[in-house]
């Protein structure tokens, strides 16, 4: 096959998987049941490189600001961002905080591949680790992290409330989980502007990626409640306002959980 229809080949398949991934979003949200979302979510190859291509610059001033209200809050040594699909949650930790150790996880191996090529572009692939493993079973010993971070991947998970669980054990007493999310409760015209504000190429990604994860969001009073599920503490559960698309959106939720720091487990 000519190099020409395999990249046709290759795109295509890209395409499919982000509306896929898409749609099933689409059908969790308006029948309550997560099993196709789950099933799609370990990205493969090439979809991969297309979410790639679709997010690199329009999502990456978010994670900027995400790393600096966290570390701005508070020292923390061992952190760890879950399914961390391109790695830049843990590459903009890393690139404020140099003594850090910070380990991204993502389950598609092929984002971890891509996660360590974008590391190495930003001069930290030394001080970042990247680790293939689910949120089911995290690969790492109880009572190691002091910050576990998760961001917008709350409303891909079967059992929230198990994903929890097994952060709980990895974090160490006192240690903090901050999940970022999209917020339910965001007013659809506030999309609807943004929406209007963006270039006619840019509308397709920014309805599949953050308008499709909006619609897929938890409302914080399901979230409280899945939280008093849980072991952890509640330390704060705020809307939050982050640039994605090179528009200031006030579309955001960040969860603070503590594990308690007198837990004997
Ligand atoms: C929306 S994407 C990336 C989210 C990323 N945190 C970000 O901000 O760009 C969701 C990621 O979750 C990963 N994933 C899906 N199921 C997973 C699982 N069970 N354990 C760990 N990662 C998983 C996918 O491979 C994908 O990279």
């Amino acid at each position: 096959m000519s190099l020409f229809k395999k990249s046709l080949k290759g795109i295509a398949a890209g395409v499919c998987a982000v509306g896929l991934c898409a749609l099933a979003r689409k059908v969790k949200s308006r029948v309550g049941t997560l099993d196709i979302a789950q099933s799609l979510e370990g990205i493969p190859f090439p979809g991969t490189d297309l979410y790639s291509f679709l997010a690199t610059r329009e999502l990456k001033p978010m994670y900027t600001e995400m790393a600096g209200e966290i570390l701005k809050e508070k020292e923390f040594h061992k952190l760890l961002d879950i399914s961390t699909g391109l790695g830049y949650m843990p590459i903009e930790l890393a690139l404020h905080c140099k003594d850090c150790l910070v380990i991204g996880m993502d389950e598609s191996a092929d984002m971890v591949r891509i996660a360590e090529d974008n590391a190495r572009a930003s001069h930290v692939r030394n001080t970042v680790d990247f680790v293939t493993g689910s949120v089911t079973n995290l690969p790492f010993p109880g009572r190691y992290f002091d910050l576990v971070t998760s961001i917008n991947v709350l409303h891909h998970w079967e059992d929230p409330v198990s994903v929890m669980e097994e952060i709980y054990h990895v974090l160490l007493p006192g240690g903090e989980f901050w999940i970022y999310d999209y917020r339910y409760e965001t007013p659809q015209k506030v999309w609807d502007d943004a929406k209007e504000r963006l270039p006619l190429y840019l509308r397709l990604p920014f309805t599949i990626g953050p308008v499709g994860g909006w619609k897929a969001a938890y409302a914080e009073r399901e979230l409280r409640r899945m939280i008093e599920g849980t072991r952890f503490e509640v330390l704060s559960i705020e809307p939050k306002t982050f640039t994605i698309f090179e528009q200031k959106l006030p579309a955001f939720t960040l969860a603070r959980l503590r594990k308690p720091s007198t837990t004997t487990d």
